[in-house]
C-alpha cells in the first residue's frame, strides 16, 4: 500500500502472560516515507525502545501489523527475517560499539556475515567512514574516539548493508551538544542522501525540533499524539507542540529582536522549514505565536518567529524560499524587551 517504508498499524506488544502480563504498546499506529524523519519522545519507559525491537525484528507484535518496504513481518521465515533485517539499520546508545574492535572493524561487522570479499569490505568501510567525516579514525579504538565520533560510527555501522530504514534509539542521550547537534545534521544529510525513511527515538524533546518532519509522543505504551511537527508547533493545544516550542531552536527573544509573520499552507511547505531556516541562515530564530487552520483539508498556518534585526532579511529570505509568504506589511513591529 502507498509508499511509505514503514507501515505500523495498531502494534500491540505485551510482555507475560497471565497475571503477569504487561501490555508495553497498545494500537501503535504510523507511518514514515522515504525521506522522512519520525521522531518518537516519551520518557524512560514509555515503551520506546520496545517499538523499536518491534520495528527491527528482535521482537514479534502481539497483535497489530508491522510492514517494511511492503513486507509484512509476520509470516516470514527464519531466512526471510535475516534478509528483512539487513534492510533495516539501527543505531543504539554509544555502549553498542565493539571495545576490543577498531572503528573500521565495528562498520565492517554487519558485511562479514553477508560473505562479502575483503576488498570489497575495505572500499566499502572507507567509503561509510568517509560519509560519517571519519575517514582518518579509522584505526581508532572506541575509547580513542569522542562519544559523538562514536555515534558517528554507529551510523557508518547501521548504514553498511545499504538499508532502506534507518532506527536511532537514545543515540544522543549523553551527548553534549555539540556532538548531539553534529549527530543529528548527520542523520539528515544520510537521509537526504540515501532516501532513508528514519525512525528518531529519544526522550529529549530539542533534538526532535531541530530534524523531524513528524513526530508522536508516546506515553504508557500508547501514542497521546502524533502529526506533522509543523502543526504540532502551531497548535495551541498540543502538549508536544508546547514542549516544542519551549525548547525551539532558540526560546528567548532577545530586546532589539523584531516579530517576522509567516504564513504557510501544509501542502506546500517542508514539515520541518524551522529547523531548515535555522540550518540554512545559522540565525536563532524563535518561535512567538503559531496558529493552524484546516482550510478544505490543508492546514493553512501563521507562525510570528522573533529573529535580530540584522538577521531579518535573510531568515524571510530563506523562509520564503520553502514556500512560506511574509506578511504583506512587510513584517516587522519591535519585540518588547
Ligand atoms: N523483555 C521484556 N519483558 C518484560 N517487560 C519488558 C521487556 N522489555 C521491556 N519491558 C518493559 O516495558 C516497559 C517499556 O520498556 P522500554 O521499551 O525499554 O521503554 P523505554 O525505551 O521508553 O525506556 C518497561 O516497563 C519495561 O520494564
Ligand atoms: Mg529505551
Amino acid at each position: 500500500m502507498g509508499t511509505d517504508v514503514i507501515e505500523v498499524e495498531r502494534l500491540t506488544k505485551v510482555f507475560g502472560t497471565g497475571p503477569a502480563a504487561t501490555t508495553v504498546l497498545r494500537d501503535v499506529t504510523f507511518r514514515v516515507a522515504p525521506g522522512e524523519i519520525f521522531a518518537v519522545v516519551g520518557p524512560s519507559g514509555a515503551g520506546k525502545s520496545t517499538l523499536a525491537h518491534c520495528l527491527n525484528l528482535l521482537e514479534r507484535p502481539t497483535s497489530g501489523r508491522v510492514a517494511i518496504g511492503g513486507q509484512e513481518l509476520a509470516g516470514l521465515r527464519a531466512g526471510e527475517l535475516r534478509a528483512a533485517r539487513r534492510r533495516i539499520g539501527t543505531v543504539f546508545q554509544s555502549s553498542s560499539l565493539l571495545l576490543r574492535r577498531t572503528a573500521a572493524q565495528n562498520v565492517a561487522l554487519p558485511l562479514k556475515y553477508l560473505g562479502v570479499t575483503r576488498t570489497e569490505s575495505r572500499a566499502r568501510v572507507a567509503e561509510l567512514l568517509d560519509r560519517v567525516g571519519l575517514a582518518d579514525k579509522a584505526d581508532h579504538y572506541p575509547y580513542q574516539l569522542s562519544g559523538g565520533q562514536r555515534q558517528r560510527v554507529g551510523i557508518a555501522r547501521a548504514l553498511a548493508l545499504r538499508p532502506k530504514v534507518l532506527l536511532s534509539d537514545e543515540a544522543t542521550s549523553g551527548l553534549d551538544p555539540d556532538s548531539t547537534a553534529q549527530y543529528l545534521d548527520l542523520l539528515r544529510n544520510v537521509r537526504d542522501e540515501l532516501g532513508l525513511a528514519v525512525v528518531l527515538i529519544t526522550h529529549e524533546m530539542d533534538t526532535i525540533v531541530r530534524v523531524a518532519d513528524s513526530a508522536a509522543r508516546l506515553d504508557h505504551g500508547v501514542f497521546a499524539e502524533q502529526g506533522r511537527l509543523v502543526d504540532l508547533l502551531a497548535d495551541p493545544d498540543s502538549e508536544l507542540g508546547g514542549a516544542l516550542r519551549a525548547s525551539g531552536p532558540a526560546a528567548v527573544p532577545s530586546p532589539g529582536s523584531v516579530a517576522v509573520r509567516l504564513t504557510y499552507r501544509g501542502t506546500t511547505v517542508p514539515a520541518d522549514w524551522l529547523g531548515r531556516v535555522v540550518l540554512e541562515t545559522g540565525v536563532p530564530v524563535s518561535l512567538l505565536s503559531a496558529s493552524v487552520q484546516a482550510v478544505a483539508g490543508v492546514s493553512v498556518g501563521t507562525v510570528t518567529v522573533g529573529v535580530s534585526d540584522g538577521d531579518a532579511a535573510r531568515v524571510t529570505a530563506a523562509a520564503r524560499r520553502l514556500g512560506l509568504q511574509p506578511d504583506d506589511a512587510g513584517t516587522r513591529e519591535a519585540v518588547p524587551a
